[in-house]
């Protein structure tokens, strides 16, 4: 099959940017179908550590075609700055990476008005990372957005004014002051989207099945996670794209039929940033332990990540509504000191044991665990499957018999070649 997608199956931060750096080779493109600069996706390399937030992560390879599909929302002055940052580093991203001339614009006001809702919601703030995502797929759905098409119109800046100036009513309404703010943000804006007029603006869904006839092969990249879904995710506490397999189809204009692998990032404990349900959120000090030894800062707003064990509840429902082909399993080794690992198993939701994700954000789940035994042992030196410690295979062994599905790769640390590859 030509098309692969790779998506993380947690709250996010699984390690994607990593595995799709580690892929790449075996794919002519890397496609980003949803989210914007919400996503931070890390990868590393000769001693150097990278952060793309709307670029994809197949972008240093520079045989390689990068796209980021019309399902995404794009910052012009977020996507400068990390063009800036590629071109330091030597590379000529005009080359090898286009752009769909069908995905929206994140405008200034939009984070403006990203930042107003949340203030407003007090304490039942989703806890955006406040970069207008939400506010832009919302115009997007109002059909009052802009696209990267417009920047080519001669009615751009009247299509731009108006949008402006409803945003304002809105901010107005909201009582949040923009005056200092805005008439800078605004320039700043303009003069990025020089930038962005210098890329391909392409028609994904054209060039990608030209592609597929041509017998070029395509990995499709998503950011967020499975939880985090506007559908499937604990709404509200979601982000505001298809974070799940389905997304890839409609963010790249993809045929369904071409689809091949469905590769899931799942990270070895979990970790979420923001509000939202979290059962197996650990306040303790292992909690702890997880976020420091597992540099669990975010990479795009550098929140504290909270932390937690695994949780296969969730983790099988993941599994379920994407089609999971292959799990990729990341970070593994920050646990390397600990005696027991515990990975959730079940629910206890009203006094009632389920193996089912709870639809109300607001219900009071109970984790029960199943204890296993720690490796204790540093296994980020490890190059083969044959050289991990039984007890990490058997947790290995557990997790592929639970969900009935492979761990083809296994991550070992932030490096390319801290990856291992089981046949
Ligand atoms: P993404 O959003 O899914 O791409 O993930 P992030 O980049 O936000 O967060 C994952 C973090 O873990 C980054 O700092 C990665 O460099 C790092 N990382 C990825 N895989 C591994 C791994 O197997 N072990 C360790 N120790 N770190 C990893
Ligand atoms: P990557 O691709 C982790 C979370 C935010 C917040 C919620 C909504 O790096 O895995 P938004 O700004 O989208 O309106 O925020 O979603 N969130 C992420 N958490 N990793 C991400 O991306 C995230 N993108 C959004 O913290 O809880
Ligand atoms: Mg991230």
């Amino acid at each position: 099959m030509k098309i692969d997608i790779l998506l993380g199956l947690q709250w996010g931060d699984e390690g994607k940017g990593k595995i799709v750096d580690v892929v790449t080779p075996n794919y002519d493109v890397v496609a980003r179908f949803q989210g914007g600069p919400n996503a931070g996706h890390s990868l590393e390399f000769n001693g150097i550590r990278h952060v793309l937030h709307i670029i994809p992560s197949g972008i240093f390879h520079k045989d390689k075609i990068n796209i980021i599909g019309n399902g995404v929302v794009i910052d012009p002055v977020i996507f400068e700055e990390e063009i800036a940052a590629l071109v330091e580093m030597g590379l000529t991203p005009t080359d090898n990476l286009y752009i769909s001339k069908k995905a929206h614009l994140i405008l200034p006001t939009h984070r403006l008005l990203d930042a107003a809702y949340e203030s407003k919601k007090g304490n039942a703030k989703i806890g955006s990372t406040l970069k207008g995502i939400g506010p832009t797929y919302t115009d997007k759905t109002a059909r009052t957005g802009m696209r990267v098409c417009d920047i080519f119109s001669p009615n751009f800046q009247d299509k731009y004014d108006n949008l402006i100036a409803q945003h304002k009513e809105i901010l107005d309404q909201y009582h949040f002051d923009y005056s200092e703010r805005l008439p800078e943000m605004d320039k700043k804006w303009h003069a990025s989207l020089e930038t962005l007029r210098k890329f391909k603006a392409i028609d994904s869904e054209y060039v990608l099945y030209d592609y597929i006839k041509e017998g070029k092969t395509v990995l499709a990249e998503g950011a967020q996670g499975t939880l985090l879904d506007l559908e499937f995710g604990a709404y509200p506490f979601v982000t505001s794209s298809n974070t799940i397999a389905a997304g890839a189809f409609t963010g790249l204009g993809l045929d369904p039929h071409f689809a091949g692998k469905v590769i899931g990032i799942v990270k070895a404990y979990c970790t979420r940033v923001g509000s939202g349900p979290f059962p197996t959120e650990l306040f303790d000090a292992t909690g702890n332990q997880l976020r420091e030894q597992g540099n669990e800062y975010g990479a795009t707003t550098g929140r504290p990540r909270r932390c937690g064990w695994l949780d296969l509840v969730a983790l099988k429902y993941a599994l379920m509504i994407n089609g999971i082909t292959d799990i990729a399993l990341t970070k593994a080794d920050v646990m390397s000191n600990f005696d027991t690992i515990n990975i959730c198993t079940a629910y206890r939701v009203n006094g009632e044991v389920t193996t089912q994700m709870p639809t109300a954000s607001d219900v009071e789940i109970e984790p029960i665990y199943t204890p296993l035994q720690g490796w204790k042992e540093d296994i980020s030196q490890c190059k083969t499957y044959e050289e991990l410690p039984q007890a990490f295979k058997d947790y290995i062994q557990f997790i592929e018999d639970q969900t009935n599905t492979k761990i083809s790769i296994v991550s070992v640390g932030p490096d390319r070649d801290a990856t291992i590859f089981r046949s």
